[in-house]
């Protein structure tokens, strides 16, 4: 039996609320991060812009988490706490926002520079991307996660890039985290034949691709997952509801942010 929830027509309208409230909150802290910054400044502008919207930060509290948001520079893979580090020039930001609104949560990531950042770690974070948009051609019904799995992982691995096996993608509605688990690559052995998809089943497809090995590890704050070697990488998320036709981005609804 499966855990995966298919929504209602009401439910969607509530999570794409809360999608665009994500979004919005994305786009407010790209526009803010600039050198010399803080990672607590732009927690601060988070999470006061989602309350403003009548919403509550999804992360806060979650499993003790400290933060309204996750901010992860440069070899900081995911769940970076906010704090007193100063953004610099040449750094990469992942910028991880999750928001509850109605009862819903929505979910997305992006990554991205500050300053002047070499032309090698550009091309990762374009290409993370590239690998959501890859996953979502396979987001429909009739498809399996395996598809989307097998689709990211193919464009990551055909520029040399190593693709974060410890952290996966998850189902997403009346809680953060839902079945199915939505790898970004995948093995037989350890996810068997993965879940059909079908309309009104709602994901977070969340590619985290790293420039060199794909190993990683947790530093002792207890969260915090970094490069084993130390080389960047890269986050890009979307909450994608599943339709009979195209996938709906829930978390992306301005059209120039498409690929
Ligand atoms: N967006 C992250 C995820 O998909 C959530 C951050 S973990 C938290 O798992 F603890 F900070 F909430
Ligand atoms: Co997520």
């Amino acid at each position: 039996m499966s855990g995966i929830t298919i929504k209602s027509a009401s439910d969607i309208e509530k999570m794409d609320e809360a999608g665009r409230i994500v979004e919005e909150t994305l786009n407010l802290l790209a526009k803010s991060a600039e050198i010399g910054m803080t990672t607590q400044e732009l927690d601060d502008i988070a999470a006061s812009y989602i309350k403003s919207r009548g919403a509550e930060a999804s992360f806060l509290n979650y499993n003790g988490y400290p933060k309204s948001i996750c901010t992860s520079i440069n070899a900081q893979v995911v769940h970076g706490i906010p704090g007193h580090v100063r953004l610099k020039d040449g750094d990469i930001l992942s910028l991880d926002v999750g928001a509850c609104k109605n009862g819903f949560h929505g979910d997305a990531a992006r990554t991205v520079l500050i300053g002047n950042v070499p032309e090698e770690t550009q091309e990762l974070v374009r290409v993370t991307k590239e690998c959501f948009f890859e996953g979502i051609r396979f987001a429909k019904p009739g498809c399996r996660i395996s598809d989307i799995a097998r689709a990211v992982q193919a464009h990551a691995q055909a520029h040399g890039y190593g693709v974060v096996r410890d952290l996966v993608g998850h189902g997403i509605g009346r809680h953060m985290h839902e079945d199915p688990e939505v790898p970004n690559f995948w093995d037989n052995t350890r996810f068997g034949r993965g879940a059909r998809l079908e309309a009104g089943m709602t994901i977070a497809i969340e590619p985290m691709i790293n420039l060199g090995t794909h190993r990683v590890y947790q530093l002792d704050d207890g969260w915090t997952v970094v490069t084993a070697d130390g080389k960047p990488s890269a986050h890009y998320e979307n909450t994608v509801l599943i339709t009979e036709g195209e996938p709906r981005l829930l978390t992306l609804h301005e059209e120039e942010e498409r690929a």
